[in-house]
């Protein structure tokens, strides 16, 4: 009996391996039935009951053969459910109408009933359809995580055709690869983009949070900007005039020195998240430091450029200039009547503790807005504009 097991064993994976069927499916599906194994009290044959035994092995064999039937049918039917598409195939799917696929490693994917729950917006999804997820998930590293993979698995329609190669359509090389070093102490959440908080004793320890240690918040990799070339624009208002300001002209506006606290929202998100999931980084105690920041205040800036407060709602809109594979920057807003308010101390700083800012807080030049939540404090800016709405950054509006 044992025989006659291993023999259709065998046969099995031998009925798989012609039919290109992975053997571990089959052997899986073997070892599934265990009610096959040879009943033990059969295996006691004797002279006089060899009738019975007759009987035994002829059930045997045809449950053996129901079994082969059932495994052929298992392994033709795996077969057949998998699809294959070519990439013209997967690349011609890239709106609701005709459905939006991406595709990761040779596996293909259907997400257009996700696009909208994507938590970094349907946009930045979009970016990836019809083609790899792969650059995109190079600049997202988050992505790197089982649950991910979990979720992006109940979306799968097919496979590749493997004779279809895929080249990417986006440089893959590591867009944080120019990064800047960071202290050991800090306890990284995320790697790519740079995520880290200092440790409680350390954060407790002064007041003012020492540079090296400040938590870090970012989005995207760390733009290298040179001070001798930066330039800060500010859009003029309707009969004023548009800035381009260099780093020079900023430290001759009158300077400000305040010391605010920043804090992430997410700050603490992993206790509330033993209480109730909440979707983001499981920021620990540490999303929240303290400096003394210097520089020029935004509304003597803006006023150059001929702002004043209004009577109808305006909000002053940042871009940073760190920015996705499209450009799309990051970007904040603040009512204008808070940017306009010299109580209100809202800095454009060139200084943090004593010190040009470090390039993970925004070199050379960020957005301070005390008493406000750390994602208005929009680091690297690049641009200064006064609408009639809020930003329309994913980050003002979604995030
Ligand atoms: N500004 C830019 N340009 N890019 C960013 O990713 N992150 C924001 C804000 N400003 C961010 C940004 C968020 S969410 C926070 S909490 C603070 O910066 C964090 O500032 P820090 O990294 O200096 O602590």
């Amino acid at each position: 009996m044992l025989l006659l097991h291993r023999a259709v064993v065998l046969r099995l994976q031998q009925a798989c391996r012609l039919k290109s069927i992975p053997s571990r499916i089959c052997i899986q599906a073997c070892s599934t039935n265990d009610s096959f194994q040879p009943q033990r009290p059969s295996l006691t044959f004797s002279g006089d009951n060899s009738s019975t035994q007759g009987w035994r092995v002829m059930g045997t064999l045809l449950g053996l053969g129901a079994v082969l039937a059932y495994q052929d049918h298992r392994c033709r039917a795996a077969q057949e459910s998998t699809h294959i598409y070519t990439k013209e195939e997967v690349s011609s799917h890239t709106s609701p109408e005709t459905g939006i696929w991406v595709t990761l490693g040779s596996e293909v994917f259907d997400v257009t009933e996700f696009v909208d729950l994507h938590p970094g917006g349907p946009s930045k999804l979009m970016l990836a359809a019809g083609g790899p997820l792969e650059p995109f998930w190079a600049l997202y590293a988050v992505h790197n995580q089982s649950h991910v993979r979990e979720l992006l698995a109940q979306y799968k329609i097919g496979e590749l055709n493997p004779e279809d190669k895929v080249a990417p359509t986006v440089e893959t090389s590591d867009p944080y690869a120019d990064d800047p070093v960071r202290h050991p102490a800090l306890k990284v959440n995320s790697q790519r983009p740079f995520n880290a908080e200092p440790p409680p004793e350390l954060l407790t320890e002064n007041y003012i949070t020492p540079n090296p240690i400040f938590f870090t918040r970012n989005h995207l990799p760390v733009p290298n900007l040179d001070p001798d070339t930066y330039r800060l624009h500010v859009v003029g208002a309707p009969g004023g005039q548009s800035l381009s300001l260099s780093l020079d002209d900023l430290h001759n506006f009158p300077r400000y020195e305040i010391t605010v606290t920043l804090q992430c929202a997410g700050n603490r998100r992993s206790e509330m998240t033993q209480v109730k999931e909440v979707k983001g980084l499981e920021w620990r105690t540490g999303a929240i430091s303290t400096a003394r920041w210097a520089g020029a205040r935004l509304c003597d800036v803006l006023a150059q450029a001929g702002h004043q407060l209004c009577e109808t709602e305006a909000h002053v809109c940042f871009e940073g200039l760190d920015s996705d594979p499209t450009g799309t920057a990051y970007g904040a807003s603040i009512p204008l009547a808070r940017a306009m308010d010299p109580e209100a101390e809202v800095l454009l700083a060139y200084e943090m503790n004593g010190q040009p800012l470090p390039r993970d807080h925004g070199f050379p030049v960020r957005v301070v807005v005390p008493g406000v939540v750390g994602a208005r404090h929009v680091k690297w800016l690049g641009r200064v504009s006064v609408q009639p709405e809020e930003s329309y950054s994913h980050w003002q509006r979604r995030d």
